[in-house]
């Protein structure tokens, strides 16, 4: 039965009002990276980057899915052989949608973490700089989103379903962030069809055996309705 792999990117949750990174005045128009999404921005000014994720946190909790994490799940249901959904997202917009399992490799915005002993938690709406850790107590409490120069989560797995794919589709990314370009490459290897779906071509799109340009919320539920037929 065909093995499904997708990943999913900034794109696929854009309809649903929530920035993006690289598109025009996206998130990394508005701040450096190095200052709020690496450990050392972290370190240098924890207030900044608790501020910058409390934002995101507000604004994904406001946020409603919209068709294209509908019909991802949908095929999630649907589709008699196993469908495996990897986002770089942080948001909780595919488990909203219905999605399950969803494998966050960049983490989440609901999840806090103990820089200290590596307990997690359930994140509260707003984290602050010294952050009780709920185990050990140290004041050492981060959002638990994997940072640049940070290795992303769920890798081992995540190649194990690459190597399995019959088919594979990114949505809504960029193609511009490592490990997750790649997977195109791995799967290509592992001899799966490849499918792009994005509102315009990414770095990676000749890389890709077919493609369909234009907003996740029309080409993904085109695209399952097409599978499932
Ligand atoms: N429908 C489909 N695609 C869209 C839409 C839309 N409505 N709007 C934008 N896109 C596409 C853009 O064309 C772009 O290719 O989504 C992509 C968003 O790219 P990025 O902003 O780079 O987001 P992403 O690829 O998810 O970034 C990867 O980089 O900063 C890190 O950790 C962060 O997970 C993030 C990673």
């Amino acid at each position: 039965m065909q093995k499904i792999v997708i990943l999913t990117g900034a794109g696929i949750s854009a309809e649903s009002g929530l920035g993006t990174f690289r598109d025009e005045g996206g998130l990394w128009a508005q701040h450096r990276i190095e200052d709020v999404a690496t450990p050392e921005g972290f370190a240098r000014d924890p207030a900044l980057v608790h501020g910058f994720y409390n934002a995101r946190r507000a604004q994904a909790a406001a946020a409603e899915p919209n068709p294209a994490h509908r019909a991802l799940a949908r095929l999630q249901a649907e589709h008699p052989g196993e469908v495996v959904l990897i986002t770089q997202n942080v948001d909780a917009l595919h488990e909203a949608g219905g999605a399950d399992p969803v494998l966050h490799m960049h983490g989440t915005l609901a999840g806090a973490l103990c820089a200290a002993c590596d307990h997690r938690w359930v994140a509260p709406a707003q984290m602050h700089p010294g952050q009780p850790c709920p185990a050990c107590r140290a004041p050492t409490g981060r959002p638990d989103v994997v940072w640049f120069g940070e290795m992303p989560y769920h890798m081992e797995e995540i190649y194990a379903h690459l190597a399995e794919a019959d088919l594979f589709a990114a949505v809504g990314t960029s193609g511009e962030v490592y490990p997750a370009a790649a997977f195109v490459d791995e799967v290509q290897a592992a001899g799966a069809h490849t499918v792009e779906l994005n509102l315009a071509p990414s770095a990676t799109t000749s890389r890709f055996a077919e493609r369909r340009y234009g907003p996740a919320s029309e080409t993904v539920p085109a695209w399952v309705a097409e599978l499932l037929a």
